[in-house]
Parts: structure tokens; sequence; C-alpha cells
């Protein structure tokens, strides 16, 4: 989730290479479960779980633009994660970026004194 008021730590999830435009992965750190997606114009993550009723989405489900939920079928633009004609419901967005090849993804930093931590 995204708390511009918390500092994030950046990790490496996955080679950029491996997820070519129009195409998302599921990725996980430590018992999170992530949706990589690469749209034409830019990087963006998602938790993998579903607002209708928690299920997981699957990445396959990707058109390059939306992913379908396969349980009952709505449908999450990849650019910020809102539902498709169900106003109000989202998945819950990750800051996500490419750098040097890698896809890294902006874990919050909580209480922690961790001063590698960084916003940029
Ligand atoms: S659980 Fe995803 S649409 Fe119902």
């Amino acid at each position: 989730m995204i708390n511009p008021a918390l500092p994030v730590s950046w990790k490496a999830v996955a080679r950029a290479e491996e997820i070519p435009e129009g195409k998302g992965k599921l990725v996980r750190e430590g018992r999170l479960e992530l949706l990589v997606f690469h749209t034409k114009e830019t990087w963006t993550a998602f938790d993998n779980t579903c607002p209708h009723a928690g299920a997981p989405i699957y990445a396959e489900h990707f058109d390059g633009e939306r992913v379908t939920c396969i349980y009952h079928g709505l449908q999450f633009s990849a650019k910020d994660g809102s539902c498709v004609g169900c106003a109000g419901w989202s998945l819950d967005p990750y800051l996500v970026k490419e750098e040097g090849g890698q896809v890294l993804v902006g874990f919050p930093v909580r209480g922690s004194g961790d001063a590698s931590a960084t916003s940029s």
C-alpha cells in the first residue's frame, strides 16, 4: 500500500526482461503476493487480493490494460487498480519502478531505524 508519510525500502522483485510490455507477473516478498504489470506507459504493482471477496487474481488474465478476476469477473485497471464499472473498489497499490534492468517495489518501512530507506 502507498502511504506518502512512510519511507519505503526498494527491493528487486524481478528482472525487467521477465515481464515484457503488456504482461504481468506474480511476485512474492515474504508473505505478500504482488501483481506487477508492465503497461504501455509504465510499471504498476498491486496486492494480489481481489477487493470483492478476497480471492487471488492471476497475472495470466491481464490483457495489457486490465486484469480480470476469474472468480466473479470484475476487471481492474492496471494503471491505478480501480475497478472498471464498480466505483469504490480497487486493488491495493504499491510503488514500483524499473531501474538497471530490475523491477523494484517500494515496501513501506514501519517503525524501523532503517537508514537505507528512501522514498525517491
Ligand atoms: S473475488 Fe474477485 S470478482 Fe469476486
